[in-house]
């Protein structure tokens, strides 16, 4: 039996319109705590990392088509697991150096970290000055006096 590009097409166009029957947990969650930090501390975390480490999630429109939606959602699913700014508070982040300094390899990696969001959002990207400052804050918060990255 051979198959014909146009019935391959077709089968593909209707396996892509089941996809996106599937159900996703494409849903924020209540914040349990607003975490209180500097102005610009919160603005660069919130353009960032907060699509995928809070529950205020920007749900892209892309987020919304399957297969790129089931990506977006484990993403964003197993980001909050790791680390999630919408329950957490500066406590924590004062007692949990490990975790703190975690979130610096990871700001000095710049955009490795999600590479494909970054290049698909650019200007969810930290500038040079953004990253200076939050890592110069994060390591006042470790008690270190170490100042640049
Ligand atoms: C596109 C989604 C996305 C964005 C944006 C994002 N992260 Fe993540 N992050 C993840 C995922 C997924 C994981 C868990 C898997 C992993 O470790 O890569 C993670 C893991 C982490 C971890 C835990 C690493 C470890 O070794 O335990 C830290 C810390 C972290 N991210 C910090 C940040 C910071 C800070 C930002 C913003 C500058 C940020 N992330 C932006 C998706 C994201």
């Amino acid at each position: 039996m051979t198959f014909s590009f146009k019935s391959i097409a077709s089968w593909s166009l209707v396996v892509l319109i089941l996809m996106q029957f599937a159900p996703l947990k494409r849903i924020n969650p209540p914040v349990v705590s607003v975490i209180q930090l500097p102005r610009l501390i919160k603005s660069s975390l919130k353009k960032a990392c907060y699509d995928c480490h809070s529950n205020e999630t920007r749900w892209d429109t892309v987020a919304y088509i399957a297969p790129a939606s089931w990506l977006a959602s484990n993403t964003v699913a197993s980001g909050r697991n790791a680390l999630n700014f919408s329950e957490w508070n500066i406590q924590d982040m004062a007692n949990n150096q490990q975790k703190t300094t975690k979130i610096q390899k990871v700001i000095s990696e710049g955009s490795a970290h999600q590479k494909l969001y970054y290049l698909w959002k650019p200007e969810t990207r930290l500038t040079v000055k953004e990253t200076e400052t939050l890592l110069q804050w994060l390591n006042q918060r470790n008690g270190r006096t170490r100042v640049s990255p």
